[in-house]
């Protein structure tokens, strides 16, 4: 069993981010600036936002935080969206899921300006990444892609099962791993909700992507010898032991699925890492009009 440690890919990648943010500043007097809109209080959402915008700082990043209380109006966000598109001092603007229930999130998604979604949640950076398009790819489904790369992780061929089809993550997910691209080239099976025998699948994956949000849901006798996990659960619970007040559990029962795995991530220290390095990604390039000019 090999680690894929986000740690160390993450903190690496950071260095390479941080350079070039510094030329940015050099060359334009400006910092790449990302803005975060935050609703509500919801644990999760918070801690993930706070992540994100301390780790703009690290790189020489400007960001900024735009909060509302969860009885926001869905006019009153999609007014602040448009006016943070019109704005020409910032490069990326992000609307951190989930939203109270009266707030549609497609709504919101789509009032973003794709040249500013470093979510790439936008229904035209989607496209666009499906077609292998020049695109701002989902910071989770992104970051994951740079771990496999890093690892070497041949994909090519291989049989790939992404257990979940959420639109931040399973969804793209299974897009990326069957593109002409490397990591890429894979056979992608998704298995969601409704799909009966999920073992059935996963035990014929060499590359298991699981991102479903339960709690040690994918055990031993579900995976095949070698296989490569990618666990994108983040299950929080309270915990009397951790000075946070929460401990983070995966989707994978990792005690026992990590002895008869190639290569795995542990959680935490894993893709949550690499998440914040494409969502970095994405607003660098955003910067430097990579992806639309
Ligand atoms: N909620 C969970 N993951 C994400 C993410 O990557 N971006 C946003 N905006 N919300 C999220």
């Amino acid at each position: 069993m090999n680690l894929l440690d986000g740690k160390y890919v993450s903190e690496k990648l950071k260095l390479e981010i941080a350079e070039e943010a510094a030329k940015i500043l050099a060359n334009t007097g400006r910092k790449p600036h990302l803005v975060a809109v935050l609703v509500g209080h919801d644990g999760g959402s918070e801690t993930y936002v706070a992540s994100k915008m301390k780790n703009c700082e690290a790189v020489g990043f400007k960001s900024s935080l735009v909060r509302y209380e969860s009885d926001v109006t869905e006019e009153e966000l999609l007014a602040k969206v448009a006016e943070l598109n019109a704005d020409a001092d910032i490069d990326g603007i992000i609307v951190q899921l989930p939203l109270p229930k009266h707030i549609d999130p497609e709504k919101v998604t789509e009032k973003i300006n794709p040249a500013k979604d470093v979510d790439g949640f936008h229904p035209v950076n989607l496209g666009r990444m499906q077609r292998n398009l020049p695109s701002f790819i989902p910071a989770t489904p992104y970051g994951i892609t740079l771990m496999l790369k890093e690892y070497g992780i041949d994909t090519a061929g291989k049989h790939c099962v992404v257990v979940g089809r959420s639109n931040i993550v399973g969804s793209p997910m299974s897009i990326l791993m069957a593109r002409n691209t490397q990591p890429g080239n894979c056979t992608v099976t998704i298995c969601h909700s409704r799909t009966p025998d999920i073992k059935k699948f996963t035990l014929d994956a060499d590359i298991l992507i699981v991102a479903i949000g339960k709690k040690n849901f994918i055990t031993a006798d579900m995976v095949k010898d070698g296989v490569v996990v990618i666990d994108v659960g983040m299950n929080r619970e309270t915990s009397t032991v951790t000075k946070s007040g929460y401990k983070l559990y995966g989707d994978v029962d990792f005690e026992n699925v990590a002895p008869k795995s190639s290569w795995i991530t542990p959680v935490p220290g894993g893709v949550g890492l690499m998440t914040i390095i494409g969502l970095l990604k994405n607003t660098l390039a955003s910067a430097n009009k990579e992806v639309y000019s």
